[in-house]
């Protein structure tokens, strides 16, 4: 049986809506069920927060993981992934309110994602302190805590309710696979029928 992180929430139900037309077969399960195995026991899916995916992966727990692109940039860790996913497309941003120029100095960024933005910064050559905040980062330049925000865009509907808008991206994202390398040397004939079948499920999907 392959053991899968998987990450909790947004990517949650389109990540079992695609395992069931890859021919995966789930019993009812009750909401706070944190392992969900399919009928068959080909899978067990360890439901998991999208930034402790890469952990689970990492060390050797789960044999595979599946997050968003975001998710593994901020582990840091140097992980395997083999398969793009056909959902979960959103932008990593900076975001501030509209017509927001930089001064010179330090720049105070808001942000759940401390490597992704310090790593932006930087690398443009600014000097940047890094807020970190758990959630609602949308509210950070509305109240003054900080001018500006990296943070994870898909409809766009809450920078646009709060009067903010995209100032530049930072990468594109997308739900991925990812493998633990000696998992995959270990269980590699039941690892690659998993993939086979994810592979099977995105070409069923594609536009002919
Ligand atoms: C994410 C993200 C944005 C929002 C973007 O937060 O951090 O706040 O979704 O989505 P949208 O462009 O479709 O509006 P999430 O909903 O996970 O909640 P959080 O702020 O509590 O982390």
């Amino acid at each position: 049986m392959v053991k899968v992180a998987l990450a909790k929430g947004r990517l949650e139900d389109e990540t079992f809506a695609f395992f069931k037309k890859c021919g995966f077969r789930f019993k009812e399960r009750g909401d706070r069920s944190l392992i969900v195995e399919d009928i068959g026991q080909r899978i067990q899916i360890f439901i998991v927060k999208p930034l402790d995916v890469p952990t689970y992966v990492f060390n050797g727990v789960a044999d595979a993981g599946i997050c968003g692109t975001d998710s593994i940039v901020e582990s840091q860790f140097k992980l395997v992934q083999p398969m793009k996913l056909p959902f979960g497309k959103a932008r990593m941003v900076v975001a501030g309110l509209e017509g927001f120029k930089p001064k010179n100095g330090t720049i105070h960024v808001a942000t759940k994602f401390p490597v992704s933005a310090k790593t932006y910064f930087e690398s443009k050559g600014f000097d940047v302190k890094i807020i970190k905040l758990h959630g609602s980062v949308e509210l950070a330049p509305i109240v003054g805590l900080a001018p500006l925000i990296v943070d994870i865009v898909q409809t766009g509907r809450t920078l646009k309710e709060n009067g903010l808008s995209i100032l530049e991206e930072v990468y594109p994202i997308s739900a991925v696979v990812t493998l633990n390398d000696v998992a995959y040397r270990i269980k590699r004939t039941e690892i690659l029928s998993f993939l086979e079948r994810l592979k099977r499920g995105i070409e069923d999907e594609s536009p002919r």
